[in-house]
């Protein structure tokens, strides 16, 4: 019997593509870059799964192109690149990669927020730019993380690895979350508050909101003035939760004290944004889970979850359980 048809658009980590030997006949986008809308189009009339990434976007207008499509599987944990509610009226499945880069991305929002309260790219290119003239009591001081308070917007588990780690600075943890986190309030003593509550008592705000209706430009200027003059806003979800221009504003006319950003509204930001002009703001290219060990793992995660599908079996991380059949 013929193997199933995929499609993969990025050359993925071995762990997942050494899954698929055998089991599919697939085929991988080999560019260092996303792949051209006219080619996802033309593989995808013929497959039966895509395993593809944020790059790629998944409408109504592909799905129609793809008669055949059983399964979508996300090489990420967020899936706003994924028209997820048209491919639950055609019965397609779509997977992500969740828990396998929760430290990673932990420890990126913990090293943006550690990096600009402590001014370390700014300071680095200060003494590579010869700048450095002598030690000096005021010289790029900047601002405590021990013992501050850090607001986290969205305790899913990466909100809460990341609060596990503020917990070994000493800081108070607020949250907002839809629901309550027992858990995280039993062991890291944190206290659910509104938005409002905790923009106004945070130190540090950190944003870990999926992006969807409700949480596209949650940050904005209204938000921004409410934070305190002092405080750092950390971007590790999505660019368009945060709304950049009203950011720009407040970093350079001093609403709040910096920001430190790892995802953008548009991706790559282009390097003429006047965001990018800014010593008080900390920006890198989308690095959340860009370790060794969770992109392999969520290679693996990406092929299990296609593999599953493809065998008619319930994927582990399915998405939108409303497809599967019962
Ligand atoms: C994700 O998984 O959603 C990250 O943003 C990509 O690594």
């Amino acid at each position: 019997m013929a193997l199933p048809k995929v499609y993969v658009t990025r050359r993925i980590q071995d762990t997942g593509l050494d899954l698929l030997k055998g089991r599919v006949d697939f085929e991988v986008w080999e560019e260092p870059r996303p792949v051209d809308r006219s080619a996802l189009f033309e593989k995808g009339a013929e497959a039966e799964g895509l395993l593809l990434t944020l790059t790629d976007r998944v409408d109504e207008e592909l799905l129609d192109a793809c008669p055949r499509l059983k399964v979508v599987s996300n090489y990420a944990v967020g899936y706003d690149n994924i028209d997820v509610d048209a491919a639950t009226r055609r019965g397609i499945l779509i997977t992500n990669t969740p828990d396998v880069l929760t430290d990673a991305t932990a420890d990126i929002a913990f090293t943006l927020l550690l990096a600009t309260a402590r001014r370390v790219f700014e300071s680095s290119n200060f003494l590579r730019a010869g700048e450095w003239k002598t030690w000096h009591p005021d010289l790029l001081l900047g601002r405590d993380v021990s013992g501050a308070t850090l607001g986290i917007v969205g305790m899913g588990k990466i909100g809460e690895a990341v609060a596990r780690r503020a917990k070994g600075f000493s800081m108070d943890i607020l949250y907002m979350n839809r629901s309550p986190r027992p858990s995280a309030e039993r062991e890291l003593n944190a206290r659910q508050v509104s938005l409002d509550e905790l923009l106004a008592k945070s130190d540090f705000v950190s944003l870990h909101c999926p992006l969807n209706d409700e949480t596209r430009g949650l940050i904005g200027e209204e938000q921004l003035r409410k934070m305190k003059k002092t405080a750092i806003l950390i971007n590790t979800s999505r660019g368009p939760v945060v709304d950049q221009k009203a950011l720009y504003r407040a970093c350079s006319e001093g609403w709040i004290w910096g920001a430190g950003l790892d995802v953008f509204e548009k991706e790559p930001i282009p390097t003429d944004d006047p965001l990018l002009t800014l010593p008080n703001v900390t920006a890198i290219p989308h690095l959340g889970s860009a370790t060794i060990k969770a992109r392999e793992g969520m290679a693996r995660k990406a092929a299990e979850n296609l593999l599953a599908a493809l065998e008619g079996k319930r994927p582990p991380d399915l998405v939108n359980p409303g497809a599967f059949p019962q």
